[in-house]
């Protein structure tokens, strides 16, 4: 249909296909998204061409196949499986990108041929292609299993005027969203400046310990980074050597959790050859090798009481024996410590020395969990999926909406599983909510803080669950009402 063409046709168009035609430009001038545009499209194309059932294909290029995206009808017993519509029909309207129109169906020898039109007993059908850059982007269908007089070359045109229409308003959606995702992007590079290296985020949370770090890189002092499992522990430890004066000296790291003793004291402290068994030589530990730079000690509250000492010999004088070893060496050593537990409470129970707390705690830094700075969830959710994928994957509007309603236990450690399982449910551009799969319990499994924090954790899933009814929360854990407000208000939940 050429243009001259149209404007011979227009005069066919009647009240109702001009008021829902006005309608339908009108939503060009909103800032909505492709889905809303395509709901009221259908609403507005049942209503007006009296159709049984309308529905909107999309056509994947790639594979050569069509997705139902939405569908309307009146009759809501009808299944809007998109094989009931004529794959057939769909197709032409792709191969020609000109709308079709089949009256009397069943007895039309060029499309009775497909099963679905046969068993459905489909009388009359519409087909309009929407296009796209040139392209047939999808297609609104309608059908009906009367013989429909209402389905006439006067709707035909109406349908195309809204294909049209609706091509352009998908267009400019599109293009909005990109707009609002360089905007975020943008927003973070200027922010970038202020956060710590290798640290995402604009959050208060996150620029509040940003200047703590760029603070206590500046100076020597001994760091114990605090904070839940994933929330970043290792990369402040990092971040705050890459500020400080040290940072062209060496940065090392050792997970004191679930090792030998024997072997992280050989680790971190090296031993004279004859040691032990297997000391054929003599060995350099990781403080010694780490001279003049930072040395990282992680999961510091796991580590012996026997160690304990060691470690505030190095801390008091700045002095490492080898294991097996006479000779003192002096070392200059910058310490950062991390745990996810709670050292005063164990302090308190005799399994952590209180002098070495003490010199570990000069200057503590809270890194805050994640369900406290949410708004950091799409910045820190596309930098996951560039880096784990090394493509331009969008993140859709639901998707988005689920990971940010979400409480993340696990942090940010356990967001980056889930944009990388999500990354490999999706094979499009774009990750949608059906693709964001939460493990509930990838947390709870490997769970290695005090039982005090369990209980906190359990509690804020459950609020949560219950969408902040405490009594229901109570109820659910097989406590009182008062517990749970007792426990809030020593959490400082508000
Ligand atoms: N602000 C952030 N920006 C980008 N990536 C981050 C950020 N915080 C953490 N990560 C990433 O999340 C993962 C977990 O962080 P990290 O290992 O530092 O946590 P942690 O607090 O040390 O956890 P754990 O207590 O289990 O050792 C890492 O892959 C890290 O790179
Ligand atoms: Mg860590």
């Amino acid at each position: 249909m050429d243009i001259l063409n149209n404007f011979v046709y227009i005069k066919n168009l009647t009240k109702n296909q001009f008021e829902a035609l006005l309608a339908i430009s009108q939503i060009l001038n909103r800032d909505v998204y492709e889905d809303e545009i395509i709901k009221e499209m259908l609403d507005w194309v049942i209503n007006v061409i009296n159709a049984e059932r309308v529905v909107f294909a999309k056509y994947e290029k790639e594979k050569d196949e069509f997705i139902l995206i939405a569908a309307n009808n009146v009759n809501k017993n009808v299944n809007n499986n998109l094989t009931d519509f004529s794959a057939g029909i769909l197709k032409q309207v792709t191969v020609k990108k000109q709308p079709v129109l089949f009256h009397d169906v069943q007895n039309d020898e060029g499309i009775s041929q497909f099963v679905s039109v046969l068993i459905k007993q489909i009388r009359s059908v519409i087909g309009v292609p929407l296009i796209k850059n040139d392209e047939v982007w999808g297609v609104i269908l309608a059908d009906s299993q009367s013989d429909r007089r209402e389905f006439t070359d006067s709707n035909l045109i109406f349908l195309n005027f809204i294909s049209n229409l609706v091509s352009l308003a998908i267009e400019r959606a599109g293009r909005l969203r990109i707009l609002e995702e360089d905007n975020i992007l943008l927003k973070h590079r200027v922010e970038e400046f202020v956060t710590a290296p290798d640290m995402i985020g604009i959050s208060k949370g996150m620029k509040d310990l940003s200047k703590l770090i760029h603070r206590v890189a500046a100076s020597d002092a001994t760091v114990l980074l605090l904070g839940e499992s994933g929330t970043g522990k290792d990369l402040a430890a990092n971040a705050i050597h890459k500020l400080s004066l040290r940072r062209e000296n060496p940065f090392l790291a050792q997970f004191c959790g679930s090792i030998p003793d024997s072997l992280l004291e050989s680790e971190l402290f090296g031993y004279k050859k004859g040691a032990f068994t297997g000391a054929s030589a003599d060995k350099k530990g990781l403080l010694e090798a780490s001279n003049n730079g930072t040395f990282f000690l992680d999961e510091i509250a796991d580590i012996s009481v026997a160690l304990q000492a060691k470690l505030l010999r190095v801390l008091e004088n700045k002095e490492i024996i080898r294991v097996g070893d006479t000779q003192v060496r002096k070392i200059n050593v910058r310490i950062i410590t991390a745990t996810n537990k709670d050292l005063p409470q164990l302090v308190k129970a005799g399994a952590f020395r209180e002098d070495l707390f003490y010199r570990l705690n000069v200057f503590p830094i809270r890194v805050p969990p994640l369900r406290e700075r949410k708004e950091d969830i799409p910045l820190l959710a596309k930098h996951f999926i560039q880096k784990l994928s090394g493509k331009e994957i969008k993140l859709g509007r639901f998707a988005l909406i689920k990971l940010e309603k979400y409480h993340w236990p696990g942090n940010i450690r356990q967001l980056m599983n889930v944009i990388q399982r999500a990354l490999i449910l999706c094979d499009g551009d774009r990750i949608e909510e059906e693709h964001i799969i939460i493990e509930e319990n990838e947390n709870n499994l490997n769970f290695n803080g005090t039982i005090d924090d369990f209980v906190k954790q359990l509690l804020l899933k459950r609020l949560e669950e219950h969408n902040g009814n405490r009594s229901q929360t109570a109820e659910s854990l097989g406590v009182s009402v008062r517990w749970v407000q007792l426990k809030l208000k020593q959490m400082d939940y508000k």
